[in-house]
């Protein structure tokens, strides 16, 4: 039984002037969770937010909230994220020695556990970690940045770990991240994800929000 299909709208890409209310426009919209990039200035070249602004903003929505956490020594921030109130936290494998432990420690706190693969991180690195694994996340674009070219050389590893999770039958959610849109949100499914991370394309439909998710969803779902 495949997984469901999800829409995760990327929050780097809303106003960041109103985030509580871009929060609740999103629920209403129909995404299925919030997707919040962390990002430190070191493990990439970019800064946004941390746990107290996510925090403020968690009463504004009962949607899932995720955090994917772009920094160098992630295992000291987890369970501020968890406080915050997100249920999926997600470290990157290139920022984790100790990546068992890592997302071991995110399940000891209540969460789901989550790992992000940059796009050159082969499917290996999670193949040993799969009995501690909630959530697998893969980036199509060099994280950093919202509004980039999704990277297509990343479906083959999008399906070699499809092939993974469904050959150990594991329960694991399978995310993509970044470019994500009408042009490309098809083919990632097809090689077998099943949460659809979604920023600029979601923001900037000509139709709004609720026609870009819907539209995203119908896609992603006809492609399986
Ligand atoms: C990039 C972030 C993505 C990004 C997606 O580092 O992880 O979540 O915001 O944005 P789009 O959909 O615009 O590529
Ligand atoms: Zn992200």
């Amino acid at each position: 039984m495949p997984r469901d299909i999800e829409i995760s709208p990327s929050i780097l890409a809303s106003d960041f002037a109103r985030l509580g209310a871009e929060c609740a426009a999103l629920g209403e919209a129909g995404a299925d969770r919030l997707h919040w990039d962390v990002m430190d200035g070191v493990f990439v070249p970019n800064l946004t937010i941390g746990p107290d602004v996510i925090a403020a903003c968690r009463p504004h929505s009962e949607l899932p909230f995720e955090a994917h956490l772009m920094v160098v020594n992630p295992d000291e921030l987890v369970s501020r994220y968890v406080e915050a109130g997100c249920s999926t936290v997600m470290v990157h494998a290139e920022a984790c020695p100790h990546l068992h432990r890592s997302l071991a420690g995110i399940r000891d706190l209540g969460a789901r556990s989550g790992v992000a693969l940059n796009p050159h991180t082969p499917a290996a690195a999670i193949q040993h970690v799969l009995s501690v694994l909630d959530h697998v996340l893969v980036m199509t674009v060099n994280p950093g940045f919202g509004g980039q070219t999704y990277i297509s050389e990343t479906e083959r590893k999008v399906s070699e770990i499809r092939a993974m999770i469904d050959d150990g039958g594991h329960e694991i959610d399978l995310e993509v991240d970044g470019g994500i849109g009408a042009d490309t949100i098809a083919a990632a499914s097809r090689a077998g994800a099943n949460v659809f991370v979604s920023g600029s394309a979601v923001f900037g439909h000509p139709r709004g929000k609720a026609a870009a998710i819907s539209e995203f969803r119908n896609l992603a779902q006809q492609a399986r």
